[in-house]
């Protein structure tokens, strides 16, 4: 009997322990480097930072790469060198899969009337 116990606890913590998917990473990465700060929450950018969020994976990948190498079309773009170069290959391969096929999500929306009124809606 003790062991159909331990046997349903292991295939239960099998089954929950759910891996991580490249869009999972990609956004922690997102946030945990920096770059909604400039780009956005949602990748939207702003006036003088570009949207990122759903461009072609091909595009940003290329972009990081040349900026990662110090390759900049204009001094604008210089500032992303510090933040390409702390990028590995995997990373970089993980936040443009959470870029290019990003979703807005209700539940991780920053709302800031909430945070800051305590509004409840
Ligand atoms: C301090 C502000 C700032 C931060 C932080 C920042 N960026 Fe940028 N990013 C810029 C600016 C400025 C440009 C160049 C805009 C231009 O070309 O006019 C740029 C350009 C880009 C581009 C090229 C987009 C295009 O359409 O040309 C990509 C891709 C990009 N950033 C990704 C990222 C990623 C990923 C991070 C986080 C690792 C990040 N950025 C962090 C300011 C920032």
């Amino acid at each position: 009997m003790r062991i159909f116990f331990i046997l349903l606890i292991l295939t239960s913590a099998f089954l929950h322990a759910k891996k991580e998917t490249a869009y999972e990473k990609g956004r922690s990465l997102y946030f945990a480097n920096g770059c909604a700060n400039c780009h956005g929450t949602n990748g939207e950018g702003s006036s003088y930072y570009p949207k990122l969020a759903n461009k072609k994976q091909k595009f940003l990948i290329k972009k990081l790469q040349n900026f990662k190498n110090g390759i900049a079309n204009t001094q604008k773009q210089e500032i992303m060198f510090t933040f390409a170069k702390a990028l590995t290959q995997e990373d970089i391969k993980n936040i443009t899969t959470y870029l290019t096929n990003y979703k807005v999500e209700k539940s991780d929306k920053y709302d800031v009337a909430e945070d800051l009124l305590g509004v409840d809606y």
